[in-house]
This record gives C-alpha cells, structure tokens and sequence, in this order.
C-alpha cells in the first residue's frame, strides 16, 4: 500500500504487513510518520505503528485540510403537486415535469394518478406538505383557475387547527407557488386585454389562502399563448426556466423578496436568480 506524503505531496510511506509498517522507501524525507513525530532516524525507532494508525492520520490531514472551510449545504425540500386531468394529451406540463422529474430533493406528487377517484388522502398530503418547504400547484389554466382537484384538495387537506386558526401552523414560513400553463397569451391577461383580469389577479383566492396560513406566496411561473402554438424551441426554453427555478428555491438562491413584485415568477429570472 502507498501513501502521499500530504504535506510535500509527494514521495510514498511503503506499507507491508496490515499491523506493521516496513521501512522499504520510507526515508526521513518522505515520512509520514515522522512528519508527526519528528525523528531524524527514520521509523524504525517508532515501535509497531499500524496500517490503521496511519490511515486515521491521513484521514485526520484530510478533514483538517478541507472540513473547517466547508459550510455545509442545506437544501430545500420541493413539494410539486402535479395535477392534469388527461396527461396523456398534455404537452406542455409534461415537458415541464420532465425537466425536473429525479431532480435531487423534489417530490413529484400526481394527484389525478393518486387520486382517479378524487379521494384523497388527508393525512398522506398533509404529511407531505410537512416535510416539504416549497408547496408547488403545477397545472394547466381551466376556466380562470385550476383543475377542480386542486380545489378538493385545498377544501380536504387544509384542515382549521392544521393549516390555519390558531393552532393550525403547519404551512408556516413555507413557499407557495403555482406553475400554470394557460392558451390565452399574456395580452389577453390584461386590464384591457380580452378578459380584463390579470394572472396575479386571477390566482388571488390562492394568494389569500397562502397567506392565511402564513406561507410565503410568490407569483405564478407561466407558460402562456399555448393556443397560438408555441415552438419546439420556446416550450424546451420554459422547461429549462422552470428547472433553473425549482433548483433556485431548492439550493436557497432565489431572492424571495425581490421575485415578489414581478407578474410572473418567470419574467426575468437573471434578475431575482443569484450565483450559488
Ligand atoms: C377545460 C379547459 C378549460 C380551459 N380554460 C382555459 C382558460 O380559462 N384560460 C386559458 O388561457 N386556457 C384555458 N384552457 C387551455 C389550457 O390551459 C391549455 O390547453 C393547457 O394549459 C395546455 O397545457 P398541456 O399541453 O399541458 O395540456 C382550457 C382548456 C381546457 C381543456
């Protein structure tokens, strides 16, 4: 076995037998050992110095040179509840699942698959929703608002005492975000646009409920003029955005104040994204 001297970075301690050390190529110059006893004979002179000696004192050089620097890393937990009535005819949700589908500490929660019959399970999503820190809808736009599982789900699941009211403060300091796809184009979702109602305006029963119960709400991520039909390239560039999203509120790099005051999450990312 050969070892690299961590200090020089160079020469080797030869090893031989597991419980003992020969002095084959081990010089005074390229010594481990003696780097920490210091002894200008060589090792002979340090009596039964093990295999496992040496790896705990390479192990112990290692962690010095790196641990103390090294801010450990916490990352955000991601709750996407996934909710399309008809995935199989679905284009641009499922391009946008796809880009976050395995994505390190992202739950993917399928309500239509888990739920075909609309009954849901209380106690499973309220558990999920307390080990997650984001709680993402990502849905198609139907009529103005959310396919109707969402609405069983907001009726069932957030419960007075659990979610809201004066005991209930599961929800508390986390993220809320939807993630919606809609076939109107955002000059339609203007005051003088076609339906006279904005995105932000339209999503604001979910604005209230995030804060009655004291979440963090953040403007939808959208996908909008899908009926216009949108290109190979601008639905692969959506999913790329919505997957440098999902990262930002995982890694902690997104600046939750500023993304507050856009219209969309989503229109200018550079912006409210920094550098990890
Ligand atoms: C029942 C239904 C209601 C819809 N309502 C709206 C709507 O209110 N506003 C809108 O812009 N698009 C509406 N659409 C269009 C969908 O939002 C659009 O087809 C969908 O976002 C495309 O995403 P997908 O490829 O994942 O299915 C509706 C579609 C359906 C089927």
């Amino acid at each position: 076995m050969q070892l690299t001297n961590p200090v020089t970075n160079q020469g080797v301690l030869q090893m031989g037998t597991p419980d003992g050390c020969t002095p084959d190529g081990c010089t005074p110059e390229n010594c481990m050992v003696e780097l920490m006893w210091p002894c200008f004979s060589g090792c002979f002179l340090i009596p039964r110095i093990t295999q496992n000696h040496i790896l705990q004192l390479r192990n112990r050089f290692q962690s010095l040179k790196y641990r103390p620097f090294r801010k450990k890393k916490t990352m955000n937990k991601i709750l996407i509840n996934f909710a399309h009535p008809a995935r199989a005819r679905s284009k641009i949700n499922n391009a946008l699942r796809a880009a976050v589908e395995g994505l390190e500490n992202v739950t993917i929660n399928d309500l239509y698959a888990n739920y075909p019959d609309f009954l849901i399970d209380v106690k499973r999503e309220q558990r999920l929703c307390e080990n997650h820190d984001v709680i993402i809808f990502q849905h198609p736009f139907y009529w103005y608002s959310t396919p109707s599982i969402i609405k069983e789900w907001l009726d069932l699941v957030l419960e007075h005492g659990w979610a809201y009211g004066s005991q209930g403060r599961a929800l508390e300091g986390k993220i809320f975000l939807q993630a919606i796809t809609a076939g109107g184009d955002d000059s339609v979702y203007q005051k003088e646009g076609f339906t006279a109602f904005t995105i932000r305006e339209l999503t604001s029963p979910c604005r209230a409920m995030a804060k009655l119960c004291n979440m963090n709400w953040l403007p939808p991520f959208t996908v909008l003029g899908i009926h216009r039909g949108l290109s190979e390239e601008t639905v692969k560039v959506h999913a790329e955005d919505y997957r440098r999203v999902i990262i930002a509120l995982r890694d902690g790099t997104l600046d939750i104040e500023k993304a507050r005051h856009g219209q969309y999450l989503n229109s200018d990312l550079n912006s409210i994204i920094r550098r990890p």
